[in-house]
């Protein structure tokens, strides 16, 4: 089994830091070419100074429907086709004594869910340019049941696994392989501000490899580490165990506010 993603040419969203970042640095050296999107454009371009001749940058915010309109002729002045799409950016906010704050639903939304529709639609021409194109899109574990102070993050996480599985419905009849990638916790900047302990916490680069190796395998759903994933999706599929034993340990309200 090949275990390497070789020669192929990619966009990856979300490279700036954190997983995408670590997976943008890994397919190039294992000579891919590999743009790299991000809003911070000097964040991109220190990652292009570790491998100059493979990297190229593309900064854009994905959640920008105005700036993401220029995105594909952007896209078609770096390369003529696009192998394979992973669209790593995306947020996390969550939801403390539940505020139901609607602008901050709305910005998780705007990254982790519309982001994506957004990449797909900038990215479609130039897949359809490959003879085996790939678009895959980070979820996360935290879709398979839901977690406190997690409503709107999850919630993001669920609505992508459903646009990506109706693609894929849509698209089955033609080359794209559309894949749809769930980690456990990760050790980035954005878990950084997490206060609760984060179970088999592993590094950007352990994550990247595992991502490498399941689009190697021709997964539809890449989820890791499986410690996580399997108790999950058990209890996903045993929701009242989940209820009746776990969440009242993980939530943090006691009383309902009166105002
Ligand atoms: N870390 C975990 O434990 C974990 C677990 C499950 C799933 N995930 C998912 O994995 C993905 C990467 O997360 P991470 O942990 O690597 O986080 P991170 O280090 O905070 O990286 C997030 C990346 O997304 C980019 N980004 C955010 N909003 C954007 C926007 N509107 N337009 C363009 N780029 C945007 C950021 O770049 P700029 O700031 O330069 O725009 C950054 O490169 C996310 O989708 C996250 O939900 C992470």
């Amino acid at each position: 089994m090949v275990k390497q993603i070789r020669n192929k040419t990619l966009w990856v969203t979300g490279a700036s830091s954190g997983i995408g970042r670590a997976l943008s640095l890994r397919l190039a050296r294992h000579d891919n070419i590999v743009i790299a999107s991000g809003r911070r454009y000097e964040a991109l371009a220190e990652l292009q100074k570790l491998c100059p001749e493979r990297i190229r940058v593309l900064d854009c915010d994905v959640a920008d429907d105005d700036a993401m309109a220029a995105v594909p002729e952007r896209l078609e002045a770096l390369t003529g086709h696009l192998d394979m799409v992973v669209a790593c950016a995306g947020t996390c906010e969550y939801d403390d004594d539940l505020q139901l704050d609607g602008l901050s639903y709305r910005r998780v939304f705007d990254a982790n869910f519309f982001g994506v529709v957004n990449t797909l639609r900038s990215a479609l021409p130039l897949l359809g340019a490959s003879p085996a194109p790939v678009f895959a899109a980070l979820g996360s574990l935290s879709s398979v049941v839901p977690f406190p102070r997690a409503e709107a993050y999850g919630s993001s996480k669920a609505a992508l696994d459903y646009f990506l599985g109706a693609v894929r419905a849509d698209l089955c009849r033609t080359a794209l392989k559309v894949v749809l990638i769930r980690p456990g916790f990760v050790r980035t900047p954005l878990t950084a501000r997490n206060d609760f302990a984060m179970p088999f916490l592993m590094s950007a680069e352990q994550a990247a490899e595992r991502i490498e190796l399941g689009l190697c395998k021709g997964r539809n759903t890449i989820d890791f580490p499986r410690r996580l994933s399997w108790p999950l999706r058990f209890l996903g599929s045993c929701k009242a165990l989940w209820f009746h034993l776990c969440v009242p340990k993980l939530t943090r309200i006691r009383t309902l506010r009166k105002h």
